[in-house]
């Protein structure tokens, strides 16, 4: 059986610190299972010449599958293994625009944006539409946006994207940010700021941008659609029609101080808080899509959270490579992810 070596970008090693290696066993494990049909196997760290890898077998790679590992969050080169030698594997991942989109933006309380590609890579991998990765506009909702790290790696993707968080600032901050890249990277593009009245009151403001990847496809009428709204995201369907996204992402607030943001805006604990707002997010959520959460477990343990998503009628994925995600960000904070899927009925 052909094998595989894959080379974990440097940058990981700082995120995640000891588990990348097994965050990125764990990140291949669900692209294998759910993306290429179970065809990746004997998943296991390996040294080449000194430096580590991660190491697979898989049978009949062809050149779709191929394209999927490109856009794994932790691949950063990979080999096929030809005895004592390594054969480049070209990658083409699907990203759409200049990485500084992703990587501009640092301020405290930012959720890493190679984290922030892992949860959404396990969120469409895990849904139904994981076939239609490389070829659909998703449309992805992140229901604490904060200063749009999820909405900038969906752009990137491709794909449509929405999002909202309470914060002004953050919300001030993301509009002013978007609106001075799309200028500088001459980008076809309209973006504008406008209030949002229920019953003659205004109730919220709300970001929409339309984004030209090319001239072309912006005039073709296929501009990338991002919309950010500035509210409590336990009211999500107020602002969103039901059944409307494909995968919902999420980096729930850590329950802890985080620099200048002591919880941006929350009022009730993390758990509380998505326990409020996940049947909104689940009545916005397509049938057959997921979502994916992550949150401190130094606050809320895991089994809270997985019965908060299944009281909302979610269906968590809570076995197998599904629990290899939990890893130390800080002495205050242990992060972990949950994934779960909206059934069709
Ligand atoms: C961990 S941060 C997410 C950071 C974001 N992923 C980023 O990279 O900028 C959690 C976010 O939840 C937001 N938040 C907390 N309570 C909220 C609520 N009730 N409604 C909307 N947003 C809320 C906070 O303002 C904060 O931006």
């Amino acid at each position: 059986m052909p094998s595989y070596a894959l080379l974990v970008r440097p940058a990981l090693n700082r995120v995640y610190a000891d588990s990348s290696v097994d965050l990125m066993a764990a990140e291949l494990a669900v692209f294998g299972d759910r993306a290429l049909g179970g065809r990746v196997g004997e998943i296991e760290p390996v040294r080449i010449g000194g430096v580590p890898y991660l190491g697979f077998e898989a049978e009949d790679l062809e050149e779709r599958d191929v394209r999927y590992l490109a856009n794994l969050s932790s691949a950063y080169a990979l080999f096929e293994r030809q005895g004592d030698l390594l054969a480049p594997v070209e990658l083409t991942p699907l990203d759409k625009f200049d990485d500084d989109l992703i990587t501009i933006q640092k301020y405290s309380g930012k959720t890493n944006e190679h984290f922030t590609k892992l949860m959404l890579n396990l969120a469409v991998a895990s849904s139904d539409f994981a076939g239609e990765m490389l070829d659909r506009r998703l449309r992805v909702l992140d229901p604490l946006c904060g200063r749009g790290t999820t909405l900038n790696q969906a752009l990137m993707y491709g794909y449509d994207t929405a999002g909202i968080d309470l914060d002004t600032k953050d919300f001030d901050i993301y509009a002013a940010f978007l609106q001075t890249w799309l200028k500088r990277k001459r980008l076809k593009h309209t973006a504008d700021v406008t209030r949002v009245r229920r019953d003659g009151k205004v109730v919220a403001r709300r970001l929409t941008a339309s984004v030209g990847v090319d001239k072309e496809s912006y005039k073709a009428g296929e501009a990338l659609n991002l919309d950010y709204v500035n509210a409590d995201t336990t009211e999500a369907p107020r602002f969103h029609r039901t059944a409307t996204f494909d995968v919902i992402v999420a980096d729930a607030p850590y329950g802890v101080q985080h620099g200048s943001r002591a919880g941006g805006g929350l009022h009730r604990g993390p758990l509380e808080l998505m326990q409020a707002a996940l049947p909104g997010w689940a009545k916005v959520l397509r049938p057959g899509g997921a979502i994916a959460l992550s949150w401190n477990t130094n606050v809320v343990p895991r089994a809270a959270l997985v019965d908060a998503l299944a009281a909302a009628y979610l269906t968590p994925l809570d076995e197998g490579a599904y629990l290899g995600f939990s890893h130390r960000v800080d002495q205050a904070i242990v992060r972990d992810v949950v994934v779960a899927r909206k059934q069709v009925l």
